[in-house]
């Protein structure tokens, strides 16, 4: 496998479906060595080997809550003990708990800070120590187009993006002089099975979050897929800090 990502290790979180998966099988594609971690073990099993058939290694597998610092320790180690280095980290492990704020308990709001927030926080946490080291890194954060245009029903989430946004900034300056950079994409609705299964059983629901899309559809997994790629590679060596929306135009500038 030749790409711009040949010889470059990258861990990519919540890989089982979804974006993650698309992530994966990009990064891949691209002619990266990966390792991947989910919640979900069964289907974490499946990505790894879809994986395995584009790079033709077996990719670093991690089961467990991310949410929880010693199971992103364990991520990094493993794939350090495996790679011997981590080049670049996508954090894309989260997903909404969509519901207006006053429908939320307290279990559901902290599940929503939890699987968006502190999955990035640790892994970050745990794998800036081994870039500064190493004077590369890459980290492309999974943040969404929601924080900007307040769609409805977003709040708790958009609390939870909003901080990984704000994690974005905070660490490209910290790291800026360390040869590494911290972005985020940010999409608006993006065409997962999940979405598939929203626009089936609540179509208008589905009509209503694609209302504010100029372009009048979701993304497809793949365009967010490609701004993961570039924002991956050495030659986005001078864009940091920056919160780049997949949005279709629901949000401009
Ligand atoms: N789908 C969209 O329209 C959309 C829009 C904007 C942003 N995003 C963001 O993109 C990312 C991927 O979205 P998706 O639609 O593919 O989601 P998804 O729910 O289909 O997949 C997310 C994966 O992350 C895993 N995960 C969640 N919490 C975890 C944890 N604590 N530890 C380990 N794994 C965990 C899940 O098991 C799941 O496999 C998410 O961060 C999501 O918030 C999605």
């Amino acid at each position: 496998m030749t790409g711009h990502l040949t010889g470059k290790v990258a861990i990519v979180t919540g890989a089982a479906r979804g974006i993650g998966l698309a992530i994966a099988e990009r990064l891949a594609t691209d002619g990266a060595l990966l390792a991947l971690s989910d919640l979900d073990g069964e289907a974490l099993a499946q990505a790894g080997v879809k994986v395995a058939k584009l790079t033709g290694k077996k990719p670093v597998l991690v089961t467990g809550d991310l949410a929880d610092q010693h199971v992103s320790k364990k991520l990094v180690d493993d794939t350090v003990a495996a790679f011997g280095a981590v080049h670049v980290l996508v954090n894309n492990a989260g997903g909404g708990i969509i519901k207006a704020f006053a429908e939320h308990t307290p279990e559901t709001l902290k599940a929503t800070i939890d699987r968006n927030l502190w999955t990035a926080i640790w892994a970050c946490w745990h794998v800036l120590p081994l870039m500064r080291a190493q004077k590369y890194g890459r980290i492309v954060n999974l943040g969404a187009d929601s924080v900007r245009n307040g769609l409805w029903d977003h709040a708790a989430y958009n609390a939870a993006k909003g901080g990984m946004h704000g994690l974005t900034t905070g660490l490209a300056r910290e790291y800026a002089l360390d040869g590494i950079t911290i972005n985020t994409v940010a999409p608006c609705a993006v065409n997962t099975p999940q979405m598939e299964a929203i626009t089936k059983s609540a179509p208008a629901l589905a009509a209503k979050f694609i209302s504010v899309i100029p372009m009048g559809r979701p993304a497809e997994m793949a365009e967010v897929a490609s701004m993961v790629s570039y924002l991956s590679g050495s030659e986005a060596s001078f864009v940091t800090g920056q919160v780049i929306s997949v949005n279709g135009g629901s949000t401009m500038l």
